[in-house]
């Protein structure tokens, strides 16, 4: 399987520690957070990994640079999640239906391996597309993709709803498998929320307008076991922590 790791972004929310470390390197217990996740991509059968860096940000090649399995390509300008995983994309050959597997470079996941459950969903589907989530309080919606599902498939996404206009209570909680012709879409992606080429407006794209294309997307939600941790801010990082720590 192959795998994408966008970990190219400014990390803003947790300066000034991210003008010398990436975020995705700060330290969980003895490893770098981004080491966990490569971790859980490899452990859920993933043996080409795709990391997506930015310049200034060589430390994360430097830690990797003997494992055969990953590779690096740059992101010049930071346009956004979609952007990225476009760019990983392209640095994958032999692309088709078969799905990649997305796993969001500042997001570690405490008590399971979320990847590899989702892989066992989209095998248990004939190899459809799976997103990984979570529920998150109503009033927090507004931090995250939302999905509208029909029993176990995504029928709708929307980035950053408002409490008032969100779908559910149901977020992309950092791990996707998606079949790999969401490059098209990504592709031809204008820029959403926050003027960034957003993941979840291609993906919506791809669902919705799926019954006018010559293939169909067929895409689950699963609630994964176990906690998604966000450690692109300061308050997450120690949750993470924490919450890491319990399960060592
Ligand atoms: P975030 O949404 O947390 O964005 O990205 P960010 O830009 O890193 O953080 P702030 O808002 O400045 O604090 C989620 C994941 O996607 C990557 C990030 O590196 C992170 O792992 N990302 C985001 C990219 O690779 N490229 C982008 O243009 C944006």
């Amino acid at each position: 399987m192959k795998a994408i790791i966008p970990a190219a972004g400014h990390g803003t929310r947790f300066q000034p520690v991210t003008r010398v470390i990436p975020k995705e390197m700060l330290p969980i217990g003895s490893k770098p957070a981004l080491e966990l996740i490569v971790d859980e991509a490899k452990s859920a059968g993933a043996d080409e990994i795709v990391i997506v860096i930015s310049h200034g940000k060589e430390l994360i090649r430097e830690y990797f640079k003997d494992d055969p399995s990953i590779r690096f390509v740059y992101q010049e300008e930071q346009k956004g999640l979609g952007h990225a995983v476009m760019i990983g994309l392209e640095a994958l050959e032999n692309l088709d239906a078969s799905p990649v597997l997305i796993l969001l470079g500042d997001a570690v996941v405490a008590g399971c391996n979320a990847s590899a459950a989702m892989a066992a969903v989209s095998a248990a589907n004939g190899g459809a597309g799976v997103i990984g989530l979570e529920r998150v309080p109503r009033e927090k919606v507004s931090r995250y993709g939302i999905v509208r599902l029909e029993g176990d498939r995504i029928v709708d996404l929307v980035e950053k709803p408002s409490p008032e206009t969100a779908p559910s209570d149901l977020a992309i909680a950092g791990r996707y498998l998606l079949d790999g012709r969401i490059l098209e879409f990504l592709r031809t992606q204008e820029p959403g929320k926050g003027g960034e080429i957003q993941l979840t407006d291609a993906i919506r794209r791809m669902v919705t307008t799926s019954h006018l294309s010559p293939f169909t997307f067929h895409l689950y939600g699963y609630i994964y076991p176990g906690r998604r941790q966000d450690i692109g801010n300061p308050k997450g990082y120690f949750d993470a922590l924490k919450a890491m720590g319990e399960n060592e």
